[in-house]
C-alpha cells in the first residue's frame, strides 16, 4: 500500500526505551458478562436497566475478547506496538466483590498476561477501569467508606497472582469521568445525580488510590505504579475576572479534585465553592494516608473545554460548547481537535514537579471509518495521531518526561453511554461476525513504529 500519508516524525525522535502501546478496558471489549462464574458488575446492569446507552446497547458480548485475547494480542504486535494496557474486571474475580475467589476469572487474566509475554507485549494493567461490583454499589460502592477495606482486598488478590509477571500497574482510569459522570451528572454508571455523592466518592477514590499504591508496592517487585487521569485544559473566551473565576472552579471540579490530594496539596475548595462540603468526609489522618508517592502519572487526553462564567456563586462558571464559535474540526464524540492541548497537559502536570515520570496512557479518536473493498479508510485518525505525537515530541523536547504513549484504542469498541456508535480503534471491528480489519491508520503506526509490514497489496 502507497497511498498512506507520508510522515517526518520518527519512532527515534521518542528516545530509545520509550514504550508504544495500546489500551482497552475490560468492559468495553470483553463479553462474556456471565462466564465462568463472573459477578455483574455496575456496568452490566446500567445497560440493562435505568441507564440511557446509544442504540440500547450493553457489552454483553462487545469485542469477545474474553475468548479472542491472543488473536488480538497478536495484532498488537502485528502493528508494532510493544506494551498493551488492559483493565481487570473486578467482579469477575471477586463476583460478590469481597471474599470468594472466581479461579476460572482469575484464569482469564492469567492467560492474558502470558500472551502477552510470549509475544513480546509488555502488560500495563489498569486496577479499575468502572466495572465496579453490583453487589458493592448495592452498599453504597464508592460513597461508601467501607470502600477503602474493599478496595484492599481486591487489589491485593489481583497483584498477588499476577505481580510475578506484571510490573506495571494504574490503580484507576480517570477518576474525573466514574466519579463525576457516574455521581454527579448521572449519565455514566451508577448513575446518580448527587453532589453529596459525588463528594463522597470523590474523597474514598482519593484515598483509594494510595491504598491501591501502597498493595500494589507490598506484592509486587521492581513495580512501576501510577494512576492515569483525564486532563482536559479549560479555556475562556474573554479574560475578565469572572472568566478566570468561572475556568478555575470548573478546573477545580473536574481536575485538581482527583490530582492534588494525592499530592499532599489539599482540596482546592477556594477556586471551588462547590467543594466546600468534601470537609465532611474528611477522618482526622486522612489528609496524611491520602498521599502517593507515583512511581509515574497517565495522561489521557482528548479535547480541550470551553467554560463561561455562570450566576451561581456555588458554581461560578459553567462547561459550554457553542457550536457558532466552533474554531476546531469535531470528532464523532463532539470533541474538538486540539492537538496543541496535549504538550498543555503535560506541561501542566509536569509543572507539579511531584511525579517523576509521565505516561501518555490515552489518546486518540473516533471518526467514521471507510470501508471500500476489504480496506478501512480513516485518514482523519491518521491526521489526528501525526498532529498529537507532534506535540508530544514536542514536550519531550522541552524536557518534559514521558516515557510512553498508548493509543486510545486497539480495537472499536463499547464506548460506554455512546454504545458501539463512535469507533476509536486502530483495528476495525465488524460486531455481527467479531472479523478485525486493521485500519490504514494501524499501518501508519506500523510502518512509524518500523514494523515488518502487512500492508495488503
Ligand atoms: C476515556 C476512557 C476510555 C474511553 C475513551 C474514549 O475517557 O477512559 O474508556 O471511553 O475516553
Amino acid at each position: 500500500m502507497t497511498d498512506l500519508p507520508k510522515t517526518d516524525l520518527t519512532k527515534a525522535d521518542f528516545g530509545e526505551n520509550f514504550t508504544w502501546g495500546v489500551a482497552h478496558a475490560s468492559y468495553q471489549v470483553e463479553g462474556s458478562w456471565k462466564a465462568d462464574g463472573k459477578g455483574l458488575s455496575i456496568w452490566d446492569t446500567f445497560t440493562h436497566g435505568g441507564g440511557r446507552i446509544r442504540g440500547k446497547a450493553n457489552g454483553d458480548t462487545a469485542c469477545d475478547f474474553y475468548n479472542r485475547y491472543d488473536s488480538d494480542t497478536a495484532l498488537v504486535k502485528e502493528m508494532g506496538f510493544d506494551a498493551q494496557r488492559f483493565s481487570i474486571s473486578w467482579p469477575r474475580v471477586l463476583p460478590n466483590g469481597v471474599g470468594r475467589v472466581e479461579e476460572r476469572g482469575l484464569d482469564f487474566y492469567d492467560r492474558l498476561v502470558d500472551s502477552c509475554l510470549e509475544q513480546g507485549v509488555e502488560p500495563w494493567v489498569t486496577l479499575y477501569h468502572w466495572d465496579f461490583p453490583q453487589v458493592l454499589q448495592d452498599q453504597g460502592g464508592w460513597t461508601n467508606r467501607s470502600v477503602l477495606g474493599w478496595f484492599e482486598e481486591y487489589v491485593d488478590v489481583v497483584t498477588a497472582r499476577l505481580g510475578d509477571r506484571v510490573k506495571n500497574w494504574m490503580v484507576f482510569n480517570e477518576p474525573c469521568s466514574f466519579v463525576l459522570i457516574g455521581h454527579l451528572l448521572g449519565t455514566h454508571a451508577p448513575g446518580n445525580r448527587s453532589l453529596r455523592k459525588y463528594l463522597a466518592a470523590a474523597h474514598h477514590v482519593n484515598l483509594c488510590e494510595a491504598v491501591g499504591a501502597r498493595v500494589v508496592r507490598a506484592n509486587v517487585e521492581d513495580a512501576n505504579v501510577g494512576t492515569t487521569h483525564v486532563v482536559t485544559p479549560m479555556r475562556t473566551v474573554g479574560n475578565t475576572e469572572r472568566d478566570r473565576k468561572a475556568k478555575a472552579s470548573i478546573d477545580a471540579i473536574s481536575n485538581r479534585i482527583f490530582w492534588e490530594p494525592n499530592m499532599g496539596m489539599g482540596y482546592p475548595v477556594d477556586d471551588a465553592p462547590l467543594l466546600r462540603g468534601i470537609d465532611r468526609y474528611l477522618k482526622p489522618g486522612d489528609d496524611q494516608d491520602i498521599r502517593v508517592d507515583w512511581d509515574f502519572v497517565g495522561v489521557q487526553y482528548y479535547q480541550r473545554q470551553m467554560v463561561k462564567p455562570w450566576p451561581v456563586p456555588m458554581l461560578r462558571g459553567v462547561p459550554w460548547i457553542s457550536r457558532n464559535h466552533r474554531e476546531y474540526e469535531i470528532t464523532a464524540m463532539g470533541w474538538e481537535v486540539q492537538p496543541d492541548g496535549l504538550h498543555e497537559a503535560l506541561t501542566r502536570w509536569n509543572s507539579y514537579n511531584a511525579v517523576p515520570k509521565l505516561y501518555v496512557t490515552e489518546n486518540g479518536a473516533a471518526f467514521p471509518d471507510h470501508v471500500v473493498d476489504g480496506r478501512v479508510h480513516d485518514s482523519r485518525r491518521i491526521a489526528f495521531y501525526e498532529a498529537h505525537l507532534r506535540e508530544l515530541r514536542r514536550a519531550i523536547q522541552d524536557g518534559v518526561p514521558v516515557g510512553g504513549y498508548f493509543s486510545w484504542s486497539l480495537m472499536d469498541n463499547f464506548e460506554w453511554a455512546e454504545g458501539y456508535v463512535p469507533r476509536f480503534g486502530l483495528v476495525h471491528v465488524d460486531f455481527d461476525t467479531q472479523v478485525r480489519t486493521i485500519k490504514d491508520s494501524g499501518y501508519w503506526f506500523q510502518r512509524l513504529l518500523e514494523a515488518k509490514s502487512t500492508e495488503p497489496a
